[in-house]
């Protein structure tokens, strides 16, 4: 049987100074968790729905043949526009074939809640790293409106057989999740009245929106640092077209390069800045960074803008556990930026760092460890102490098949003393793909390349 899976081949690459400052103008791809939205929500509309800026990565793909294989037509018009012909809600239909999600979380957890509630058999499966991320966190509440999930230890391959006639749920969500509360809105979208689902902070809110979006009644309150939800199960979806933002958190690569590398100006377009996925700018900002929102505007209904980030000499922060919602993805870049500040930073709250892509708690702390940076971790908190003299690099960075720590680790060797090589940056292509061609382009110049004698192919040089 082919693998298809990213790690089949790995690339090796590595970063160094590129001798001169980051400029331009870019746009970085679409954001993911809208992307995987717009196929699924699409797939639960009647009519079609015309999606544009979709990210082609990887994880998102994954998301599109899964959503084909349930029984909606999905197309590809062009570079970031699709389409999709709905089934409207309870109309997906039992896939011939396990559903391979590849390494996205997201597509899972959305897709576990979504089956769950429709009356179909399915087997989800993933990459090694998907395999080993917890799944109990959304087959068990999920459970409740009737599905019936099947598997070794709580993680995929999981056999759903999603309930018959789907009752409303109700479920306060323990961990700040959007994926949990996102499966859990999915299933009681197939139910017959209310599902209620309470989250004691806030995380992104692209689900509740884009719901709305296509027609569906959504109530929101907000109680103290979270919100109750509430879905009127049922709702006739209507197809409606998506725009979607350029990914914050992909532009939070280019943009911390810009930040770290002396001279440097970048600006990067139609940004999505959706409150709930702003904590790493604010938290830039109190580091002293010069990053400034232009052309602000809405569009698709999320707030966007075009952000501008200089070259900055930055001070260490104390990041607040109530801000990680708002940035979970972030940190590792974010510890890249601190290793280049003066003092000793300290991130709160980070438990659910573990639980991702990797043990990104640990392979952040490795990343950093590896290039002369001293950085611990306290409980849940990454502590780290620098001079604010760049960091020493030289490291070979191990990624884990995790996309976030390969351009953490990339960014940091455009400005450390020696170049930093990461050991497989494959999995980049979920979330960026172009992303070193993109950095290339900045720099005017090869900083990023494949790692010296594994592979003799140029990447993007200008
Ligand atoms: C996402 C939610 C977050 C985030 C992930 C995307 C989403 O995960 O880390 O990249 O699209 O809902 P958790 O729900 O596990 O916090």
């Amino acid at each position: 049987m082919p693998d298809h899976h990213l790690h089949a081949v790995r690339a090796p690459l590595v970063a160094g100074a590129p001798g001169r400052a980051l400029s331009g103008r870019l746009r970085v791809p679409g954001d993911k968790s809208v992307s995987h939205r717009a196929l699924m929500f699409g797939a639960l509309a009647v009519g079609t729905t015309e999606i544009t800026g979709l990210l082609e990565g990887e994880d998102v793909l994954r998301t599109a043949s899964a959503m084909r294989a349930l029984g909606a037509e999905v197309e590809r018009v062009g570079e970031g526009h699709w389409r999709v012909a709905g089934r409207g809600i309870g109309g997906l239909v039992s896939p011939d074939d396990v559903l391979d999600m590849g390494n996205s979380g997201t597509a899972a957890r959305l897709l576990l809640g979504l089956l769950g509630g429709h009356h179909v058999f399915a087997v989800l499966t993933g990459d090694a790293s998907l395999r080993r991320r917890p799944m109990r966190r959304v087959t068990d509440p999920v459970s409740a409106c009737g599905a019936r999930f099947t598997s070794r230890a709580g993680t995929l391959p999981i056999a759903v057989e999603g309930a018959a006639d789907a009752l409303p749920l109700e479920y306060r969500v323990p961990m700040p999740s959007a994926q949990v509360k996102s499966a859990v809105l999915l299933a009681g979208l197939c139910a017959r009245g209310t599902s209620r689902v309470e989250e004691p902070e806030a995380t992104r809110d692209h689900t509740e929106n884009m719901l709305r979006h296509f027609g569906a009644t959504v109530r929101v309150e907000v109680v103290g640092n979270g919100r109750v939800i509430e879905l009127e199960g049922q709702p006739e979806l209507v197809a409606a077209p998506v725009v979607v933002p350029a990914d914050p958190s992909s532009a939070a690569f280019p943009l911390v390069a810009a930040l770290l590398v002396p001279g440097s100006e970048v600006t990067v377009e139609g940004v999505g800045l959706n409150p709930l996925r702003c904590g790493l700018f604010e938290t830039l900002r109190e580091m002293g960074a010069s990053l400034e929102v232009t052309n602000a505007r809405v569009e698709g209904g999320e707030p966007v803008g075009d952000l501008t980030a200089r070259y900055s000499e930055l001070r260490a922060v104390d990041v607040p556990a109530a801000r990680a919602p708002s940035m979970i993805d972030e940190y590792p870049v974010l510890a890249v930026a601190a290793a280049f500040a003066r003092g000793r930073s300290r991130f709160r709250g980070l438990s659910e760092l573990r639980v991702k892509e990797s043990d990104r708690l640990a392979a952040t702390v490795a990343l950093l460890q590896a290039n002369g940076v001293a950085s611990t971790v306290e409980g849940d908190d990454l502590v780290i102490a620098r001079n604010g003299a760049p960091a020493a690099g030289g490291g070979m960075v191990e990624t884990h098949m995790d996309h976030r720590i390969a351009m953490s680790a990339l960014v940091m060797g455009l400005a450390s003393e020696r170049p930093v090589a990461v050991d497989d940056a494959a999995f980049i292509e979920t979330s960026f793909p172009g992303f070193a061609a993109l950095v290339n382009g900045l720099a005017g110049r090869a900083a990023i390349t494949p790692a010296a004698g594994v592979s003799s192919d140029p990447v993007g040089v200008p």
